[in-house]
């Protein structure tokens, strides 16, 4: 089957320990269990793209060492195309992530194998195939040669924000990006506006748009999204939508903005338009912070959604 969506981007490890509060600076706290399961933003999407029905491949790198197994061990059972995924001497990355009664996360990521996705390794790789999907958790040379290479729509998961230049960022369609990582990528198109926006939101994807962004998808966790591009008629300025999220009990958030990111894209892929792929990736993460971790959560059927 031809690939409809390719993730260039990170795979960790994920150590998640579950506890009734995060530790403060300085503080040990007794956590309940720990897990060790697949996660990384990159492989996160590869997996949604693919559980939401999209052909998918990933391309990135991990270690020689025996996390590289649990790294990659969903998407190889969920028929991700991992072909193109490099060998490195660095480890697989890994992810510390504490998880406290209330769904509040903390997550220190260690690049390792992940660090090495420069240009060279992306150019080495080959062509792309379908839409491209781009997460700030790889150099942003590898990032950029990714982008070069596209021949289809890219969409852009600015987490974390790292610098790209101008003529990069304007290259997502759509940008998705949370509210803070938003006010990030607007101030890196622009420095000189210093604005703060406490919840003006619509305003802050207007103006990503404004700024020459083709369009802006703003994730805001329970308060579900908004979608933003520019009128059809000429010189109309931004349209932006608001989605609403259903109300669900959160348990583990982690990996829910990779989950709506993938999914996404596979709807895009599939022909939906931006509004109708924006609806189901909501209801698709909407899923996914209702149990523990970031992959094991992705739901396996597409039935309840
Ligand atoms: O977005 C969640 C992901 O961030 C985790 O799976 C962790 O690996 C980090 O990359
Ligand atoms: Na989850």
């Amino acid at each position: 089957q031809d690939i409809q969506v390719t993730i260039v981007g990170s795979s960790n490890v994920d150590i998640t320990a579950l506890m009734a509060r995060l530790p403060g600076p300085g503080e040990t706290v007794l956590a309940d269990s720990y897990q060790l399961s697949p996660g990384g933003k990159g492989a996160n999407q590869a997996l949604a793209a693919q559980l939401a029905g999209a052909a998918t491949e990933f391309i990135g790198a991990v270690g020689k060492d025996s996390h590289s197994e649990v790294a990659l061990g969903q998407l190889d059972g969920a028929g991700v195309k991992l072909d193109r995924v490099a060998r490195s001497s660095q480890p697989t990355g890994v992810a510390i992530i504490q998880v406290d009664s209330g769904a509040e996360n903390s997550i220190a990521v260690v690049s390792g194998a992940n660090s090495t996705m420069t240009d060279q390794a992306v150019k080495a790789a080959g062509a792309i195939d379908g839409i491209l999907v781009l997460q700030g958790e790889i150099p942003a040379s590898g990032i950029k040669a990714a982008m070069d290479a596209a021949t289809d729509r890219i969409v852009l998961n600015l987490a974390p924000v790292i610098e790209l230049d101008r003529d990069y960022l304007l290259k997502a369609n759509p940008l998705v990006v949370n509210e803070h990582e938003a006010e990030a990528v607007l101030h890196q198109l622009n420095p000189h506006l210093g604005l703060r926006f406490n919840g003006r939101y619509e305003r802050l994807a207007a103006m990503l748009i404004e700024e020459g962004i083709t369009s802006v998808v703003i994730t805001l966790g329970a308060s579900g999204c908004l979608v933003a591009d520019k009128f059809p008629a000429e010189n109309g300025g931004a349209q932006v939508r608001p989605l609403p999220a259903a109300k669900v009990k959160a348990v583990d958030t982690t990996g829910a903005g990779d989950a709506f990111t993938g999914a996404l894209a596979a709807r895009l892929a599939n022909g939906e338009d931006l509004v109708q792929a924006a609806e189901f990736a909501g209801k698709f993460a909407a899923l996914t912070v209702q149990a523990h971790g970031a992959q094991a959560s992705y739901p396996r059927s597409l039935e309840n959604l």
